[in-house]
């Protein structure tokens, strides 16, 4: 019996070291190196890895494993192609997109869970095309300087709030203080809601925001759940939708309701709006996509793509010019001169500062909020240049992190060099390696936004306030949990006020 028993024991092992084996020889097969696996998981546990960022693995992956460009890993079975060289991301993203038009998706079957079901990030194939060529027109910059005075209010707002702190206390948090002028911007952008959550005592918007970037143990289970029986999920009446989610739906169909009677502000449900008229108009006979339910599902998206990473970017600025305060001399010199050239803060004049323009590219390159790029696989696609096949419905990964910090193309990585990005030195930039926006048809369609937001922000207080380090906290922290790469803790900066705008 224990004979038998023992015999069993061992083909059972012996079976599933050969199936490993077999599964884990897909990249070796096709020349493509990758790194020992773990059995079953393959390299999941270091992609999801809590104790280091996902970008840690990929940079050693990126570094050690690449060869010709490419490099192979597998979350569990299922084998991902690293894409590491610029020309074979511009084939795969631009130039020949049409194979790689999806993004990894959850669709959910619960009624509740329509309003995520319909984010722009969050669908493929035609419908995300016919919603994001609807949808592109609000982002242009025409229509984001439209917007410019809401963003300029939001961000006196957090000018104000961080000196009055700054004379209370002896370091003041300033992730925090960003993370409210994005949260006052996109509520009055995306919302048409005048919030002050920089000068309320207990906010409502913020309140309602922050659960969605709150993945507790309990949301994870669920997710979990929904990933592995999504029917059972449905049968048990379970749904992946927040609580909070009802609030922003009410809000949207309330100033829904009052933009028909006329209001304007300019802002993105405006745009939307505008767009879905116009959509109606050329397409009378077609299926609408962009309808009232899908401009909410919009706006909500939009708190969650516009939220962190804006506030994470404002963050890290902030930091690395209290950190080389030079490179903040130089951009507060190129600020008042536009000041006085423009007679204040103007759009003209923010678009002019090349300088800033710099500081908020260099620190996107350091610090970028998305560390790696997805795309799904459409249609069967041989990469250029090899004999390496990447079938449909694989996934590609691009390790954004790592070619950001790669000393071929930024000498020096690890220093802060806005110049880098100044028009005279832009010949020296090699073509996409700087990608913290994406790239393609399918890129942040909210790029030029979210950097007008950026750039508003950071200007208004350089003008204000001079920059330093807090004394301790030098260093910054990353947080290794999550998908965005963003400070672990608070960012505590000193503030000395300058008395000129
Ligand atoms: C510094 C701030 C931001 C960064 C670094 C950033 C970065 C990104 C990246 C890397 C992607 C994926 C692109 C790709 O796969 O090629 C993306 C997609 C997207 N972003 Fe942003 N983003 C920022 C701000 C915003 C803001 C403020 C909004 C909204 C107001 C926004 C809305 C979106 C949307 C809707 C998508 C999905 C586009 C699609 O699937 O067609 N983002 N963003």
């Amino acid at each position: 019996m224990v004979l038998v028993t023992l015999s069993l024991l061992v083909i059972l092992v012996a079976t599933f070291w050969l199936y490993n084996k077999h599964k884990f020889s897909y990249w070796a097969k096709r020349g493509v190196p990758s790194p020992p696996t773990i059995p079953f998981l393959g390299h999941f546990t270091e992609t999801m890895s809590t104790k280091q960022g996902r970008w840690v693995f990929d940079n050693e992956v990126y570094r050690d494993y690449n060869k010709n460009g490419l490099a192979g890993i597998y979350a569990f079975y299922s084998p991902i192609l690293l894409v590491c060289d610029p020309e074979m991301i511009k084939n795969i993203f631009i130039k020949d997109f049409d194979h790689f038009t999806d993004r990894r998706v959850i669709q959910s079957p619960c009624e509740e869970d329509k309003c995520m079901n319909d984010m722009l990030s969050n669908i493929n194939g035609e419908k995300w095309k016919t919603l994001r060529s609807v949808m592109s027109p609000t982002f242009t910059s025409g229509k984001m300087k439209n917007m410019f005075h809401l963003v300029c209010d939001k961000a006196d707002a957090l000018v104000a709030f961080s000196l009055a702190e700054a004379a209370k206390k002896s370091s003041v948090d300033m992730k925090f203080n960003f993370g409210r002028y994005t949260m006052d911007t996109i509520a009055s952008c995306a919302f048409g809601l005048e919030c002050n959550s920089l000068v309320e005592e207990d906010p409502e918007f913020p309140r309602k925001v922050i659960p969605f970037f709150d993945m507790g143990i309990q949301r994870m289970i669920k997710f979990i759940l929904f990933m592995m029986a999504p029917k059972l999920f449905k049968i048990l009446g379970l749904y992946l939708a927040l609580e909070e989610t009802d609030f922003f739906v009410s809000v949207c169909e309330e100033t829904l309701a009052s933009r028909r009677k006329g209001t304007k502000r300019g802002d993105f449900l405006d745009l939307l709006l505008e767009a879905q008229a116009e959509e109606v108009l050329t397409n009378p006979s077609k299926k609408q996509v962009l309808d009232d339910d899908a401009i909410i599902s919009q706006s909500i998206l939009f708190i969650i793509a516009g939220y962190d990473t804006t506030a994470t970017t404002l963050a890290f600025a902030a930091y690395l010019l209290a950190k080389n305060p030079e490179a903040q001399h130089r951009l507060r010199q190129e600020l008042q001169d536009v000041v006085e050239q423009h007679g204040g803060i103007t759009y003209q004049g923010i678009m002019e500062s090349k300088y800033l323009e710099g500081v908020i590219f260099e620190t996107l390159r350091l610090y970028p909020p998305a560390p790696w790029l997805e795309r799904k696989c459409t249609k069967d696609y041989i990469i250029p240049g090899t004999n390496v096949t990447v079938n449909q419905g694989r996934y590609i990964q691009v390790p954004v992190w790592a070619i950001h910090h790669d000393e071929k193309y930024w000498p020096e990585p690890e220093t802060f060099r806005p110049e880098r990005f100044l028009p005279e030195n832009k010949k020296n930039v090699t073509n996409y390696t700087h990608i913290p926006f994406g790239l393609g048809p399918r890129n942040c369609i909210a790029m030029r936004f979210a950097q007008m937001e950026a750039k508003v922000g950071i200007a208004k207080l350089v003008l204000a306030a001079d920059l330093k380090l807090s004394p301790g906290k030098e260093e910054i922290v990353l947080s290794t949990g999550g998908f965005l790469l963003k400070p672990e803790k608070e960012l505590f900066l000193l503030l000395e006020p300058l008395n000129e705008e």
